[in-house]
């Protein structure tokens, strides 16, 4: 099989003493390839030199919503140094976050723009993090006209409605572990509805476990269980499932 985790945080520190066994166990379950985006700049720059450690990982450099509010045009000069580096092939992750308000929505508009900028400067796809702001995000995403250089809504957990929307102006959608979860029916209704050449798989590891290990640390090995719950919800074959799921992670990143 031949499977894309389109999002693990390689770089917590709860992977920190067995990072080289997770790595060969993905490798061991079909995983090709892992994109480790970054959150704060310190984990950027551990995801860039995770990225250029192991062959089958790819890193994203960004400043999540919750932690915007430490950041300056310093910190953007960094970052963009850093998207220079060979094996940087996407920005992110990026966004706006109104359940936790970590960082106060103003900021977080503020720096959400400005990242997209940068991002649309070097001509990099952007890894997209909206929970409870779906209008505000996608009014931005359709201002800066995003779709030009790529963007994929990560851990997409919204309605199959907005998932249209998105599809329409040529945003992917990526599925992580809830939708394996039972009660997951909008997540499950998504993955059965949305064409396969507009989704992508995600373990969003550590966080977001999907069953049978819910409840345990996430891993990238565990990406095949949410390639399967989409197989299922669309009632097509496994393996040609993986493939697609690849190929549109892979065209998404500029890597074919
Ligand atoms: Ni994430």
């Amino acid at each position: 099989m031949e499977i894309f985790d389109s999002h693990s945080h390689l770089d917590d520190a709860r992977f920190d003493d067995d990072r080289d066994e997770i790595v060969i166990r993905a490798k061991e379950n079909g995983v090709k390839y892992i994109l480790n985006p970054g959150a704060t700049l310190a984990s950027s720059v551990k995801a860039v030199k995770i990225a250029e450690k192991y062959d089958i990982v790819y890193a994203a450099v960004g400043i999540h919503p919750h932690d915007v509010k430490d950041m300056d045009e310093n910190t953007i000069a960094v970052l963009k140094s850093l998207c220079k580096r060979d094996k940087v092939v996407a920005y992110g992750e990026i966004g706006l976050d109104y359940y936790y308000n970590h960082s106060s929505k103003e900021l977080q508009r503020k720096w959400f723009k400005r990242q997209i900028e940068l991002a649309k400067e070097l001509k990099l796809p952007i890894i997209v993090h909206d929970r409870d702001a779906h209008g505000e995000v996608f009014d931005i995403l359709k201002e800066y006209k995003v779709w030009e250089d790529g963007c994929v809504m990560h851990c997409y957990s919204g309605s199959v409605e907005l998932a249209k929307e998105y599809v329409k102006k040529g945003i992917y959608i990526s599925l992580a572990g809830p939708l394996t979860f039972k009660n997951a029916k909008k997540t499950q209704a998504v993955a059965k509805e949305i064409p396969l050449e507009w989704l992508m798989a995600e373990t969003d590891a550590p966080y977001l476990t999907p069953v049978p290990f819910r409840g345990k640390r996430n891993e990238p090995s565990y990406t095949k269980y949410i390639v399967e719950a989409i197989a299922k919800a669309k009632e097509i074959d496994l393996e040609k499932t993986a493939m697609k799921l690849t190929a549109n992670t892979k065209k998404f990143l500029g890597l074919i």
